[in-house]
């Protein structure tokens, strides 16, 4: 990174500025692996979370199958960086994106998301005209009424066309339960994730009764991986939040620790009960309420403008001056993160490294 150089102390990186703590962030990392270590299902993490493609190596070296993405532009990022088997968890239906994706890479396993018998003729198309083999899973809607086509015979019928399109493989069924993964309960969030998993795993029995092999049934989000993944039949969990969690997540005492924060300066202080924030909604979102202030004590976000922030201060507890810092946990880092071009690594007080985002804005 330009005009920075190493070592370099928290009070001296320029805000707004992402922070990730390097021991939570590896403790999740650790935890995560420990828990699909001797499961059949495996971890493919999601790369929405955190766009960097640093992060997607050590997810892989700790033991992730491969990384999921959201978007093309995300894949390509993941392609150059080495990763060799790629799930988009979405659909690609422009022909000049089907394009990119059938000329990616040949020698890196590329997984994509259908629900509609045109967009797999397109595909087929360009994949034949690339001379690239494409895997092909069939999007099942198991309740967040996303994309998908309905649990059952509508999947059946997919499947049994791919089978008939050159250039392709289907390899099997997605369903993410998205739905439920914010449900608090832990019970009941159980109930619906299992009942989403029910109709995911029952429409690849019915495919496999039709003698064609299902290698992967995908799904799974941070607050429904310990369900999802123990699922009978889900072969594979896309979380990809546990890296970082955020507020929301937090509320579900999940064992992953909040990891990263956003690191803002005082840029005005009209009152001591009041103080201006040089981080608005251009370096924070809040589609997931305000972020939550956790340092100094006695300092609560009251509102975000695009770049200002507004702090309420308690004089009783802290004195507030220009320059002073204060750092929060977003409520939604996927979002957050976004927003930015670099992660700065903390170990205590000091930036251990500095990690590029490189698939931010990567959304096409
Ligand atoms: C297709 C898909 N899979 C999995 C996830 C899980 O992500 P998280 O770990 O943030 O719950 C998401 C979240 O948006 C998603 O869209």
């Amino acid at each position: 990174m330009k005009n920075f150089q190493l070592p370099l102390h928290k009070s001296e990186i320029p805000t707004p500025a992402l922070l990730i703590d390097f021991d939570l962030f590896n403790q999740n990392l650790a935890e995560m692996a420990r828990f699909f270590k001797d499961r059949s299902a495996k971890l493919r993490p999601h790369f929405k979370t955190h766009k960097c493609p640093i992060i997607a190596k050590k997810q892989v070296e700790a033991g992730a199958i491969g990384i999921t993405c959201a978007k093309l532009g995300e894949a390509e990022v993941l392609v150059e960086a080495g990763i060799t088997s790629i799930l988009i968890a979405n659909q690609i239906v422009d022909p000049l994106k089907i394009r990119r994706l059938a000329e990616l890479a040949p020698e890196t396993e590329l997984i994509v998301a259908v629900d509609n018998p045109h967009n797999i003729a397109m595909l087929s198309a360009m994949a034949v005209e690339a001379g690239s083999l494409i895997y092909i899973l069939v999007e099942v809607d198991v309740g967040l009424h996303r994309c998908g086509v309905q649990p059952g015979q509508a999947a059946l019928d997919l499947a049994r066309y791919i089978r008939t399109q050159p250039g392709l493989e289907f390899a099997g069924v997605l369903g993410y339960e998205g739905h439920t993964v914010f449900v608090l309960d832990a019970e009941e969030r159980k109930k619906q994730a299992d009942q989403a998993m029910l109709e995911l795993t029952s429409t690849a029995q019915l495919i496999r009764q039709a003698g064609i092999p299902v290698r992967i049934v995908s799904s799974g989000g941070t607050g429904t991986y310990n369900f999802s993944g123990v699922y009978p039949g889900v072969t594979e969990i896309e979380a990809g939040s546990y890296v970082f969690m955020d507020t929301k997540y937090r509320a579900q005492n999940l064992p992953f620790q909040c990891a990263l924060t956003l690191l803002s300066t005082v840029i005005s202080v009209p009152s001591p009960e009041k103080a201006i924030l040089d981080t608005g909604m251009k370096a924070i979102t809040i589609e997931n309420g305000l972020p939550e202030v956790v340092s100094p004590g006695g300092v609560h976000l009251e509102k975000l403008h695009e770049e200002h922030g507004i702090v309420s201060v308690d004089p009783a507890l802290i004195q507030l001056k220009i320059g002073d810092r204060v750092e929060m946990i977003p409520s939604h880092i996927c979002t957050t993160v976004n927003l930015h071009d670099h992660y700065y690594v903390m170990e205590g007080e000091w930036v251990k490294e500095i990690w590029p985002i490189s698939a931010r804005g990567k959304f096409q």
